[in-house]
């Protein structure tokens, strides 16, 4: 069930949102060639408890580390190791915190010195499907239009979306209703009520569509090998528009 937050809940959520975005732009300006993917994690972990807060991700269903780190051809839930980052590669970073009784989430995908054109465009593309898929958005929008303009935006580019991960509600548990997929019928779905907070997360991928769980049972790599990227922010349906929470 899809449940609006009040004014109070939205206003708790901020400082996890806060948090997120701050320590994304923190990742952000130190990420580099060299790094492991652990050393990315350790980042993550150490700005989030410094800020007094919690990285959700860590021990959710057993999840071992505070951010998924998710290399090329890994679109998601990428489980930091001891990985070298080198120069060409795109790396997405996503990471939740725990504040106030709630939680913010949030990524990007970043590039790694000079990367190829073809990957510079996947990562704007990614970044751009997210606010086509919000634009025109508000109380009232039938919740699948996101999903529609999402893989419009991207399949127009020449890229496909994920169709087994989702974006999801957010409040007081990582992942709550509505599931926010980035494919779907225009026009169809629940109408989106001022106050519902909502992480849209375009995951998209250079090839084809198809992702296979690697055997620890996280790390979702293109069955194609090709590369993919993944933007993420939380953010609040309004009566005349959103309100982004993480940027
Ligand atoms: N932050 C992710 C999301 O967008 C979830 C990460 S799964 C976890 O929903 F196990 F790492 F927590
Ligand atoms: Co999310």
């Amino acid at each position: 069930m899809i449940r609006p937050k009040t004014e109070e809940e939205i206003a708790l959520m901020r400082e996890p949102c806060r948090i997120v975005k701050e320590c994304l732009a923190f990742v952000g300006e130190r990420i580099c060639a060299g790094m492991t993917t652990k050393e990315v994690d350790d980042l993550v972990y150490r700005f989030i408890k410094a800020e007094g807060a919690e990285p959700s991700c860590l021990g959710y269903y057993g999840y071992p580390a505070s951010a998924c780190v998710s290399v090329n051809e890994v679109v998601v839930h990428g489980i930091p190791d001891g990985r070298v980052l080198e120069e060409g590669d795109i790396v997405s970073v996503d990471l939740c915190a725990y504040k106030n009784g709630f939680h913010g989430d949030g990524a990007r995908t970043f590039c790694i010195g000079q990367v190829s054109p073809q990957n510079q465009k996947l990562v704007r593309v990614t970044e751009e499907c997210f606010f086509h898929g919000i634009d025109g958005l508000k109380a009232g929008t039938p919740l699948y239009d996101i999903s529609y303009r999402v893989q419009q935006y991207a399949e127009k580019n020449g890229f496909s979306v994920i169709r087994s991960y989702t974006g999801h509600g957010i409040g007081r548990e990582m992942h709550e209703d509505p599931g926010v997929p980035n494919f779907g019928r225009r026009g169809t779905g629940p109408r989106l009520e001022a106050g519902t907070v909502i992480c849209v997360e375009p995951m998209i991928a250079a090839g084809g569509w198809r992702v296979k769980v690697k055997d620890d049972g996280w790390t979702a790599v293109m069955a194609d090998g090709k590369c993919a990227a993944h933007y993420e922010n939380t953010l609040v349906i309004r009566e005349d528009g959103v309100e982004i929470l993480t940027l």
